[in-house]
């Protein structure tokens, strides 16, 4: 066990030989910034002042020649070796609502939910407690380095963790996740993500998704339908995907007992053929302008969701800027 001191703050905190920075100063209930948990964001980044660390992926694109040279690291890359002292400004906004610990568990399900996103469930051997929304870093047999996936249930404690994960192509970690048998094991870290349900936000509720961005909608659709304090709100999601074949989520969303009442459901292609009739209830294009064609005028009015990736992110990000929306109701995940 090592110890860590953030420059100036003088709360130093305890690192486990085998956790990285950033995952250790969570845990200990800290602020330190970051996002995507895997490398490729770059929000987590310290400044080094004394003592040694191992770099877990060296090439991680969060960090550029620029930021190695000013001997700045990757907390969620970078692996204690000694005692440190770090500069890094920690903020409320990023300090654990809950705890994230790290379990193994079992893979139990497999199911096929398109041609090529599937939902996988484990059951773990410690109780996960997580919000709405958040994700969960899986470490896959023979794999370097976890992968980020958002839980698609509603948040809550439980042994009991369902994915839904797109196979991308020549992906090193979903073609293992896929490959994975029922019974074969996994270790679970989590749960992480600022982009989690306000329970006590006063606003209807827009989730947009973008492809492998579906799961923590749902989880956020279904937190919001059983959220007693969010009774009166009304739920919109929008789902932008490629073609017919890779549309999902509806049957699923109107399976809560709530929907009918109070959900909305759109579903954009952004790839349809041109002259093909549109299926029941799809448009075409991208989900960021369907949302502007939609609720444009009134976007301030709603607490916003979104996930999928970066281009997406960055549109919706253009979008909501533009009509002025308040970034304090706008909560996000990239899928690097
Ligand atoms: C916050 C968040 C939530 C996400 N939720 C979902 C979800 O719910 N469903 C879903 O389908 N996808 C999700 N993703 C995307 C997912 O994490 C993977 O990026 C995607 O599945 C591709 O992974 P891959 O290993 O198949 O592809 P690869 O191209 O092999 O790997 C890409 C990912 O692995 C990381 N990585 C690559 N090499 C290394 C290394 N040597 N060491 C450490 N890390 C490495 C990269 O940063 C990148 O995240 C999420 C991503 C983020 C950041
Ligand atoms: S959180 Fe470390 S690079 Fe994104």
């Amino acid at each position: 066990m090592y110890s860590i001191d953030i420059d100036g703050a003088n709360t130093p905190f305890p690192c486990a030989e085998n956790d990285t920075v950033l995952r250790a100063g969570l845990r200990a209930g800290l602020g330190l910034p970051y996002e995507c948990n895997v490398g490729s964001c770059g929000n987590c980044k310290f400044e080094l002042l004394d003592g040694t660390v191992d770099n877990l992926w060296p090439q991680a694109p969060g960090l550029s020649d620029k930021d190695r040279q000013k001997n700045r690291w990757l907390g969620c890359q970078s692996r204690a070796r000694s005692d440190l002292r770090i500069k890094l400004r920690t903020s409320e906004h990023y300090r654990a609502i809950h705890s994230p610990t790290v379990t193994a568990a079992v893979l139990t399900r497999h199911t096929a939910l398109t041609h090529d996103i599937s939902e996988f469930v484990f059951d773990c051997e410690r109780t996960m407690a997580f919000s709405s929304g958040q994700y969960a870093l899986i470490q896959l047999p023979g794999v370097q380095g976890p992968r980020a996936y958002s839980m698609s249930q509603k948040g809550g404690a439980s042994t009991t963790m369902e994915f839904q994960v797109r196979r991308v192509p020549e992906g090193v970690g979903s073609d293992v996740l896929f490959g994975l048998k029922t019974g074969e094991r996994v270790h679970i870290d989590g749960p992480y993500g600022m982009a989690y349900l306000r329970e006590d936000a006063e606003r209807d509720i827009l989730l947009v998704g973008g492809g492998s961005g579906l799961a923590p909608m749902l989880s956020l659709a279904r937190g919001a339908l059983s959220t007693p304090q969010l009774g009166s709100r009304q739920v919109h999601f929008l789902y932008g995907a490629r073609q017919q074949r890779d549309l999902c989520g509806q049957d699923l969303l109107a399976q809560l007992p709530e929907w009918s009442k109070r959900g909305h459901y759109t579903a954009v292609l952004s790839n349809h053929p041109e002259g093909e009739a549109l299926p029941e209830g799809c448009q075409s294009g991208f989900v960021h302008d369907a949302l502007l064609a939609r609720h444009g005028p009134h976007l301030s009015n709603f607490e916003i969701y979104f996930a999928g990736p970066p281009l997406m992110a960055q549109a919706m990000i253009k979008v909501l800027v533009s009509h002025k929306v308040p970034m304090t109701q706008v909560h996000f995940d990239q899928f690097y």
